[in-house]
C-alpha cells in the first residue's frame, strides 16, 4: 500500500514535533500514545499475563454437529506429567444453568449457548472438555489424548436449500429492528417499468481472524478476588457475565482489557474461553490462563452466510421506480442473529415503491456474530451491485445514476438527515479518480495481458451514540487523568480520548493521559458500532468543560481577576493557559490558577446521555463513494485491485492519522470480502474445513496496492457535542461492491457472489 497524505479538510501533514508530546487541536494527524508501549513489546495482551502456579488450560472441541457425548476416555490424557485435572459437563463445578445468566449486553434474543452445560452437542468446534496443567504444552498434548465417545444425530449446516423454512427473527436485539413496512406496490411497479434487474446475490460465511486470538488469564488473588484479563471490546460485558453465571458479586471480580490485538466484532459477546477459564479458576483456586489456537478461532461465531434477491427498476431517466430486496441468512438453533441487511435499500435512494424482506434459517451452527459493518457488509453490496446492472441496463454511467436517485431525506424513516455530505464523497471522489475518463462499455481498458476495469459503490453506517461516563483529576502539576471502561480494540482510543481531553482544556498531550480497559472505571459501553468516539468522546470533552468551569470559578477568586466580572462562555483554553475572548492581555497560566487550590487536585465526573429528543428527529449515519480499478488476467483468473479512492463523509475527523487508518483497514477488509475470505463447510461432517491462514485467505501485502482515502467536510452536532460521528465500520461498505462493479466493466462478467476467486471470474456469466 502506498498510503498517499491527500486530504480536503485536515491538514494532516502538520508534522508532530515528537508524537504525543505538545498542544493540540481536534483534526490533527497525532501518532498513537501507545505506539512505543505496543511495538516495544510492553502491552500486555490477555495472554501475556502471569501469575506464580499459574495453570493453563487447553479446550477439545466436538467433532459432530449435533448429539450427545456418551463418555469420555481420559486415562491417557490424565497421564501426561503436568496434567491437572480434566473438566467436562459431568464433573465441572457449580454455574447457574438459565440461559438468562448467560446473556452479555449485546446478545441476541433466544438463549445463549452456555459452555459444559451438558453432553448436548449443539454445533462442530462446541468445547466438551478442558485440560489443566502446569504448561500449556503438557495441557496440548494431554488434550489431543482426550478420547470422547458421541452419539451422533442428523445434523442441517447448508444454508441454500433451506431457504424456504426462514423464519422472521425476534427483534429483540440491540440495535436491530426490522425491515420497515413496504411502500407503494414494488411488484406491480416493477413490472411495469421500462428497464429493469433482478438477481441473486450470495455471500458465504467469513470468521474473524484478530492477530490476537481469544484469550483469558484469570489471576486469582488472596483474598479469593478474581482479576481477568479479557479479549474483550467491553470490559464492563464480560464482567457483568462472570458475575451472573458464577454468582460472584460485583466486588469480587474486575475484568481489564488494556490492550485488545483487533476485534471486529468477535469480542462483542463475551465467549467460552471467559466463561472455562473462570470456572477453572474457581475449580481449582489457582490462576488460569486459556488461549484458543488459530484453528479454535473458528469455532465460535462468524459473519453469517446470506442470501439475497433484488430486483430494481427505473424509468428511461435513471430514476428508480421500484426497489425490492429480499434476504435469508443463517443463524443456531439457540438465537435469532439479526442484522440490519435490507433496511439500507429503503434508505439510500428516493422510491416510491420499495418492498424489503428478512428471515432466518436455523442450523446445527454457532450463533453468527456480529463482524464489521454486520449487515451493511452484505446488504449494501447487492444493492450497489444491483444499482450497477440496473446501470448498464440504463446505458447510463453508474455515478450520473446515482446522482439521478440523490435523496437529501431518509424515505424509509422519513426524516432529514442530520447530515449528508455523499453528494461530495461522489464528485471529490470521482475527481481524485479520473472517473470522468471512463468508458461507458465494458471490456474497452486492456493494458498488456489484462483487461482493465473502473467500478464504483456507494457506502452508508449508522452514526451511533449510546451513553458513557468519564471522571477527570487535575493534578496541582498540571497533570491531567481522564477515565472512563471504554475499550481500545486497536483503533486508537487512547489517543483520540487524550487528545480531545487535551483539546479541550489546553494541555499539551503529555501531561493527559486516558485510562480504560477496566471494568472498574466508569460505565461506558462495548466499543462497537463505530461509536466509542461519539460516545466516550463526548463524556471526555463533558467532563473537561466541567473541569474548565471549576478553573475559571478559581481564577474569578484571584486576586485582580481579569475573569472577575466574565462569563464562562466567554472563557477559551488554549496553550497552557485561559483568556477572555479576544482579550491577550487576560491570559492567566493554567499553573497559576492550580496553585491557588493548595495543592488539591480538581476532580470531576460526568455523565453523557446522548439527546435523545433532538436525535429523533434526524436520520443519522456516515456515507462513502468507493471508487477502484481491477487488472483480471483472463487466462488465470487473477484480480488486482490496483487502485481504490474511498472518500468518506462521517463528521468531523478527531485525528486525521488514526481515522485514515481505519479507513485503510476497511478497504483492505473490504478487497478481502471480494476476493478473498470464504470459509467452507464440509456439509457431510457439518464442519468449517479450511480453518487455519494456510487455507482461510486474507489479503497479504501484495495483494494490496494504492489506497486513497480522503475525509468530506462534514460538522454534525447532532450525533454528537464533537460534530464526529465516527470512523471504522464505513471504510468497509461498498468495497466488495466496487470491486464486483469493476471487474465487470474489464471482463463483462458478472460475479454475484462473494469471494470473487480466479474460478468464478472464469467461468461467471458473461452479459456483455
Ligand atoms: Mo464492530 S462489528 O461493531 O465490533
Amino acid at each position: 500500500m502506498k498510503p498517499r497524505n491527500h486530504t480536503h479538510t485536515h491538514n494532516n501533514q502538520q508534522p508532530m514535533a515528537e508524537p504525543g508530546t505538545g498542544y493540540v487541536s481536534k483534526g490533527d494527524a497525532i501518532s498513537r500514545t501507545d505506539a512505543r508501549a505496543k511495538v516495544t513489546g510492553q502491552a500486555l495482551y490477555a495472554a501475556d499475563h502471569v501469575a506464580k502456579d499459574m495453570l493453563h488450560a487447553v479446550v477439545v472441541n466436538s467433532t459432530i454437529a449435533r448429539g450427545r457425548i456418551t463418555g469420555f476416555v481420559l486415562g491417557d490424557a490424565l497421564a501426561v506429567p503436568g496434567v491437572k485435572d480434566i473438566l467436562h459437563h459431568d464433573n465441572k463445578p457449580s454455574t447457574r444453568s438459565l440461559g438468562i445468566f448467560y446473556k452479555d449486553m449485546t446478545a441476541p434474543s433466544g438463549s445463549p449457548f452456555k459452555p459444559f452445560h451438558s453432553s448436548k452437542i449443539l454445533y462442530s468446534g462446541q468445547p466438551v472438555a478442558m485440560v489443566l496443567a502446569d504448561t500449556f504444552e503438557a495441557a496440548r498434548l494431554a488434550a489431543g489424548l482426550v478420547q470422547v465417545s458421541y452419539e451422533a444425530e442428523a445434523h442441517e449446516t447448508n444454508l441454500l436449500p433451506h431457504l424456504g423454512r426462514a423464519h422472521k427473527p425476534s427483534p429483540l436485539k440491540v440495535g436491530y429492528s426490522p425491515p420497515p413496512k413496504p411502500k407503494g406496490d414494488a411488484d406491480a411497479a416493477w413490472a411495469a417499468a421500462p428497464v429493469k434487474m433482478q438477481a441473486e446475490y450470495y455471500s458465504g460465511v467469513e470468521h474473524h481472524n484478530p492477530m490476537e486470538m481469544h484469550a483469558t488469564t484469570v489471576l486469582r488473588g488472596e483474598d479469593g478476588h478474581l482479576t481477568i484479563h479479557d479479549k474483550t471490546q467491553g470490559s464492563q460485558n464480560s464482567r457483568w457475565v462472570v458475575s451472573r453465571v458464577f454468582g460472584l458479586g460485583k466486588d469480587k471480580v474486575t475484568v481489564k482489557n488494556a490492550f485488545v490485538g483487533g476485534a471486529f466484532g468477535s469480542g462483542l459477546r463475551p465467549q467460552y474461553n471467559l466463561i472455562l477459564a473462570v470456572m477453572a479458576s474457581l475449580h481449582t483456586q489457582c490462576s488460569v490462563r486459556l488461549v484458543l489456537t488459530r484453528q479454535q478461532m473458528f469455532t465460535f461465531g462468524h459473519r453469517p452466510e446470506t442470501w439475497q434477491r433484488v430486483k430494481l427498476a427505473a424509468g428511461l431517466d435513471g430514476k428508480l421506480q421500484a426497489v425490492i430486496h429480499e434476504a435469508v441468512a443463517e443463524t443456531s438453533r439457540l438465537e435469532d442473529y439479526a442484522e440490519t441487511v435490507v433496511t439500507w435499500s429503503g434508505q439510500l435512494y428516493p422510491c416510491e415503491n420499495v418492498r424489503l424482506a428478512y428471515g432466518l434459517v436455523d442450523l446445527d451452527r454457532y450463533s453468527p456474530m456480529d463482524m464489521r459493518a454486520p449487515g451493511a457488509a452484505h446488504g449494501v453490496h447487492a444493492l450497489e451491485v444491483a444499482m450497477d446492472e440496473l446501470s448498464y441496463a440504463l446505458k447510463m454511467d453508474p455515478l450520473a445514476m446515482r446522482l439521478v436517485n440523490y435523496g437529501e431525506r431518509d424515505e424509509s424513516a422519513d426524516l432529514p438527515y442530520s447530515s449528508k455530505e455523499l453528494k461530495a464523497c461522489y464528485t471529490q471522489g470521482a475527481d481524485r479518480f479520473g472517473w470522468a475518463a471512463r468508458p461507458l462499455e465494458p471490456r474497452s481498458m486492456r493494458e498488456g495481458h489484462e483487461l482493465v476495469g473502473w467500478g464504483m459503490a456507494t457506502g452508508i453506517w449508522d452514526a451511533m451514540q449510546m451513553f458513557a461516563r468519564a471522571r477527570a483529576v487535575l493534578h496541582p502539576d498540571g497533570r491531567l487523568e481522564v477515565s472512563s471502561a471504554a475499550s481500545d480494540i486497536g483503533t486508537g482510543t487512547y489517543t483520540v480520548m487524550a487528545q480531545i481531553a487535551a483539546a479541550a482544556m489546553g494541555l499539551p498531550l503529555d501531561k493527559v493521559t486516558f485510562r480504560l480497559g477496566d471494568s472498574t472505571l466508569p460505565v461506558a459501553p462495548v466499543e462497537g458500532g463505530s461509536s466509542h468516539v461519539a460516545t466516550v468522546g463526548s463524556a471526555v470533552e463533558g467532563v473537561c468543560e466541567k473541569l474548565q468551569k471549576a478553573l475559571f470559578k478559581l481564577a474569578r477568586k484571584m486576586k485582580g481577576s481579569p475573569f472577575a466580572k466574565a462569563r464562562f462562555a466567554d472563557v477559551r483554553f488554549a496553550r497552557g493557559a485561559m483568556r477572555l475572548k479576544g482579550v491577550a492581555s487576560t491570559r492567566l497560566a493554567l499553573a497559576d490558577v492550580l496553585a491557588t487550590t493548595g495543592g488539591e487536585p480538581i476532580e470531576e465526573k460526568y455523565l453523557m446521555l446522548p439527546h435523545i429528543l433532538k436525535q429523533r428527529k434526524f436520520a443519522r449515519a456516515t456515507h462513502s463513494a468507493v471508487f477502484c480499478e481491477v487488472r483480471v488476467d483472463e487466462a488465470l483468473g487473477t484480480v488486482r485491485v490496483t487502485r481504490v479512492v474511498s472518500a468518506i463523509a462521517a463528521g468531523r475527523i478527531i485525528n486525521a492519522k488514526t481515522a485514515r487508518s481505519q479507513i485503510y483497514g476497511g478497504v483492505v477488509w473490504g478487497i478481502s470480502q471480494a476476493l478473498h475470505e470464504e470459509a467452507h463447510s464440509d456439509h457431510t461432517l457439518g464442519r468449517f474445513m479450511n480453518h487455519s491462514f494456510a487455507e482461510y485467505h486474507i489479503p497479504v501485502q501484495a495483494d494490496i496496492h494504492d489506497i486513497d482515502v480522503m475525509f468530506v467536510e462534514e460538522d454534525d452536532r447532532v450525533v454528537s457535542r464533537l460534530g464526529a460521528k465516527g470512523v471504522g465500520e464505513i471504510g468497509l461498505v461498498g468495497v466488495a461492491a466496487a470491486v464486483c462493479n469493476a471487474i465487470f466493466h474489464a471482463t463483462g462478467r458478472r460475479l454475484r457472489s462473494t469471494p470473487m476467486t480466479p474460478d468464478k471470474v472464469m467461468s461467471g456469466p458473461s452479459t456483455a
